[in-house]
């Protein structure tokens, strides 16, 4: 088998040119039709205002941001940019909500609002789906299959504890903590959205109102404030906030956290990632490959726990390697409406610029680069599925979150040298093992620093099972009892 293989091989470094010289080739048989989604059946409103206490309100700042498409370039609606001011009056509808309503409220009544806002991310799911690919760049088979049935899952699963909380801990009493500040990122909107929506991908979030609305939530219990930083901030610095979950750059992560020191707040922080993805020579190899594809160019790489290290044994380093390289020739870039698309638009022109610099200087570095042969559209934000070979431990694109398609491959000889270099991060989020042996598999998830391990799979995801990171990816847990954890108070 491993002989075959090497026969059909190519040297190092690759070229558009090797990849065609040994791939199959079915001439035009290969290529799909077009497949866009529909968008005439559903609005997209001009402007879109801060959801307060059940109301749509004007910001005080009279001031609105545009949203765009990130693979148009075409301005979809223009966004309220939500201030202190704002922020103070979202504080208090929520302290009102919270006090007066929700957490008065019989459990089984507020698991009745949750269930009912769950039938209606489903129900609206198509809508959502469309909205969410449009504003954030990713394909539409992502945000159909994943964003979206996950969304609702987490509604499903956490209205389900709503009336068991006291047998969620033990015996111990649970009751609600009281207002949260949520700050979400734009690799998810949806997906994570609450309180503060990035301000590239607004607009799921505050069609997530209009389904609070509809759903009869009482006014107050969830407010969503758009804008930047600064309205983050606020929503952090704001002192009648009992908990402030972020989701983000480990950068501005460390500024929360030093802004919350000394606070009663309580604070749980989702921050970046460089997950090892480790390739036993025993691996399943063709299953290895869905499984780093799906790693690194899932949501084209904007994902804190993507696989964004390879480490491979080195006996498999260049079958895998060319097994890889043909995989990327077939990925499908472009329009992230059309149901073909592998890999959308990256989210904002400031995103590709960071990308566009970590490659140069993994190039300068001396490591080998290999894009795959895509045509890229003339307009909008796109980064052509990349990886890189010969990558020292030391090299920026080795050590630091690049948040894009690009994955870099280092090799190893032995399970304690993958155990060594998988932990040489400061980051400790996610990893992936591929090996036909269990025990191994197992031997190396209890040495990995990493908040979740999967083994022959990757990026897999239930609401049930707690996610968050070690080290500076942060702390607390997202999901299970544990990330109900971080919203309670428990008696005794
Ligand atoms: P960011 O951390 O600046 O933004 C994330 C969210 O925090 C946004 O909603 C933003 O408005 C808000 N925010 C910004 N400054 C704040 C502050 N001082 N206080 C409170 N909230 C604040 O991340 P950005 O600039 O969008 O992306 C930069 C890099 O961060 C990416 O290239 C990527 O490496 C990483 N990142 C990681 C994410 C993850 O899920 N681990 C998500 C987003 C970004
Ligand atoms: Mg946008």
């Amino acid at each position: 088998m491993s002989q075959e293989i090497t026969k059909v091989t190519a040297p190092l470094p690759f070229t558009r040119k090797d990849v065609a010289e040994h791939a199959l080739d079915f001439g035009k048989s290969w290529e799909y039709a077009p497949s866009p989604e529909a968008t005439d059946h559903f609005k997209i409103e001009p402007r879109y205002e801060l959801f307060i206490g059940g109301k749509w309100r004007t910001p005080k700042s009279g001031k609105y941001f545009a949203t765009t498409s990130p693979s148009t370039e075409e301005k979809l609606a223009d966004i309220a940019e939500g201030n202190a001011e704002d922020v103070d009056l979202a504080v208090k509808a929520a302290r009102h909500a919270y006090e007066r309503v929700w957490s008065k409220m019989r459990p089984a009544e507020r698991a009745k609002y949750i269930f009912r806002i769950a039938r209606a991310i489903q129900e609206k799911s198509r809508e959502l789906a469309i909205v969410e690919s449009m504003d954030g760049g990713k394909p539409i088979k992502e945000s159909r299959d994943v964003d979206l049935p996950l969304a609702a899952a987490h509604f499903f699963y956490h209205a389900g504890w709503a009336d068991k909380l006291d047998y969620a801990f033990h015996g111990r009493r649970a009751r609600p903590l009281g207002v949260a500040g949520q700050i979400i990122p734009w690799n998810f909107p949806l997906l994570m959205a609450a309180w503060k929506p990035a301000e590239t991908t607004p607009l799921t979030a505050l069609l997530l109102a209009k389904i609070f609305e509809e759903a009869e939530l009482p006014p107050g219990v969830v407010n969503i404030v758009t804008g930047a930083g600064e309205t983050g901030a606020a929503l952090v610095n704001h002192p009648d906030v009992d908990k402030i979950a972020f989701t983000g750059s480990t950068e501005v992560g460390k500024r929360i956290q030093r802004a919350l020191a000394g606070t009663k707040k309580r604070l749980t922080l989702e921050l970046g990632g460089k997950a090892a993805n480790v390739i036993f020579a025993d691996a399943p190899l063709d299953q290895a490959i869905e499984g780093i594809v799906q790693g690194i160019f899932f949501n084209q790489g904007h994902v804190c726990c993507a696989g964004s290290r390879l480490l491979v044994e080195e006996s498999i380093h260049e079958p895998l390697v060319r097994k890889l390289r043909d995989r990327m020739a077939t990925l499908r870039l472009g329009d992230p409406l059309d149901k073909n698309t592998d890999i959308g638009a990256i989210n904002s022109k400031m995103q590709l610029e960071k990308i566009a610099a970590l490659v140069d200087s993994g190039e300068k570095d001396g490591a080998e680069r290999f894009s795959a042969p895509c045509a890229i559209p003339s307009k909008g934000y796109w980064f052509a599925p990349t990886f890189f070979t010969g990558v020292a431990q030391s090299s920026r694109i080795a050590r630091e979150e690049i948040f894009g398609p690009v994955l870099s491959v280092l090799t190893f000889r032995t399970p304690d040298e993958a155990v060594e270099k998988a932990n040489n991060t400061m980051y400790g989020l996610s990893a992936g093992i591929w090996s036909d042996k269990g025990a191994k598999i197992f031997w190396m998830a209890q040495r990995l620093k990493a908040g979740v391990v999967w083994g022959n799979t990757y990026n897999k995801f239930d609401p049930s099972s707690p996610f968050g990171g070690y080290k500076e990816s942060g702390f607390g847990r997202e999901g299970g009892r544990q990330g109900l954890s971080a919203y309670v108070e428990l008696d005794g």
